[in-house]
């Protein structure tokens, strides 16, 4: 019953989607368990080149079986959208499970969240507006409509008879927008439920079942823990935890049954949307990366901020969730610089820190203290095997891994599901209980 967790080690975009389409193959079960569609993970394998928001990467791979889990919000209009384009394509959709228990993001949600961003000014966090706040704040507040009042017209009602005046009077009073109608808004819910129907389930017992049965479960993390509402660089973070404990939260999974925390870290670093980034490059050089990288947002498009990686970022990401592997993406994207750098340490008010300061306004004043290793400048996009790589990038590699204090298993070199080369092996670990 191995559990294999699958998570982003830095601002999220670090190719979460490409390993998890490459692992599939070796699992039974891949599960989403936080966050919504403010994911964007790219796949490029040999059915074609997709950018998935709310389904697993799983899915590509017949025979996986796919759930969203419990701590996911969904916009069942937005799911509805995602499978109708993945059917078109000729991907089978026979295997998705969507929990009973994962909130909804309503309508009013994207509207509430853009309209904050707006009143926020200055301080906006740079959300991707896709009404996640707000309906992780309905969720806490016991206000949520979840997937299972999509299920029961009764139930829908009263709760969203009970809510909408609220909503509405925040929409109105506060914002100066339209309200939103209740009936309208009934019937298409229930129209939504009708259509998502055969696939809603306690998707926490299908788990559980799979895991007594001896199968290996993937958990397929969205965002990634630098945007983490306790440890991330808060309030510059999304509003559900995507870190290992998330990772069980929102499936249904007991800590204890996780076998390995896999962490996906690119080579460098991006983030999008506001918040700290010591190693930010505002230059040329991080001109260079974002447009050797792609560095555009999947969901938004928003260019990416981009910088030299940040060990000491790292390191704290990789002890809080015991990761134990890591799969290094974007290695190709270093191969156009003669020296690489490596954040070791932080400088703040003159002294040397090895930590994340709690305060963003302090962590903003953080200066990167660098190592520097030479660069190969050479392609490396069709290397296949770890000798194949130059003696630079495996020079790199085993400082990072040496930094991290985790095996490096796996290494991009580039985007497509081909593009990794294994450097250990991928067999489960041993869970702590069975
Ligand atoms: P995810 O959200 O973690 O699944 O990652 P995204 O697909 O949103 O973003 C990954 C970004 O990393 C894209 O901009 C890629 O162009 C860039 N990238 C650069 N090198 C690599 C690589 O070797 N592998 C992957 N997967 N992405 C890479
Ligand atoms: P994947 O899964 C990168 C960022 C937003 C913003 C902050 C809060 O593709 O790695 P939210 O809409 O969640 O309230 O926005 O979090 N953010 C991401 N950045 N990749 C993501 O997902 C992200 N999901 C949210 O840009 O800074
Ligand atoms: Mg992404």
């Amino acid at each position: 019953m191995p559990v294999t967790v699958v998570l982003g080690g830095q601002w999220g975009d670090e190719g979460k989607g490409q390993i998890t389409d490459t692992l599939a193959r070796d699992v039974d079960i891949v599960a989403r368990a936080t966050g919504g569609s403010n994911a964007g993970h790219t796949v490029i394998n040999e059915q074609g080149t997709f950018a998935v928001h709310l389904i697993p990467s799983g899915i590509f791979t017949p025979g996986t079986t796919c759930v969203l889990g419990n701590g996911m919000v969904i916009g069942p209009q937005t799911l509805i959208k995602e499978m109708d384009a993945l059917a078109a394509h000729g991907i089978d959709l026979s295997n998705l499970h969507i929990s009973d228990k994962a909130h909804l993001v309503m309508p009013y949600h994207p509207m509430l969240d853009a309209l904050e961003e707006e009143r926020r000014g200055e301080a906006a966090i740079g959300t991707t507006r896709r009404g996640i706040g707000p309906a992780y704040m309905d969720k806490m507040a016991r206000s949520g409509i979840r997937v299972a009042d999509l299920m029961d017209e009764e139930a829908l009602r009263s709760r969203l008879a009970f809510l909408l005046p609220y909503r509405n009077d925040q929409l109105v009073k506060i914002f100066g927008a339209e309200p939103v109608a209740l009936e309208p808004l009934v019937a298409e819910m229930l129209a939504y439920g009708e259509r998502l129907r055969p696939y809603v389930t306690q998707t926490e017992i299908l788990i559980q079942d799979a895991l007594d049965a001896g199968k290996h479960v993937l958990v397929e993390g969205a965002q990634a823990s630098l945007l983490d509402p306790d440890f991330g660089t808060y309030p510059f973070v999304t509003s559900s935890s995507p870190t290992a404990a998330g990772a069980c939260l929102g499936t249904g999974i007991a800590p204890a049954q996780v076998t390995t925390v896999l962490g996906v870290f690119k080579a460098y670093c991006s983030r999008v949307g506001a918040g700290p980034m010591p190693t930010e490059l505002m230059n040329a050089t991080g001109d260079l990366i974002r447009e050797r990288g792609h560095e555009f947002g999947t969901t938004t498009g928003r260019p990416r901020r981009t910088g030299w990686f940040d060990a000491v970022a790292a390191r704290y990401v990789v002890r809080l969730n015991g990761i134990t592997r890591i799969a290094l993406t974007g290695i190709g994207v270093l191969g156009a610089f003669e020296s690489i750098k490596v954040c070791t340490s932080y400088r703040i008010n003159d002294e040397a820190v090895q930590t994340i300061p709690t305060l963003a306004e302090v962590y903003a004043r953080a200066e990167p203290v660098y190592e520097e290793w030479p660069g190969w400048q050479s392609d490396t996009s069709n290397v296949q095997t770890e000798d194949d790589l130059p003696p630079q990038a495996r020079a790199y590699i085993a400082r990072l891994e040496d930094l991290l204090s985790a095996e490096i298993v796996l290494v991009g070199v580039g985007q497509q599901r081909r593009q990794l080369v294994r450097r250990a092996s991928l067999a489960p670990e041993t869970a702590s209980v069975s």
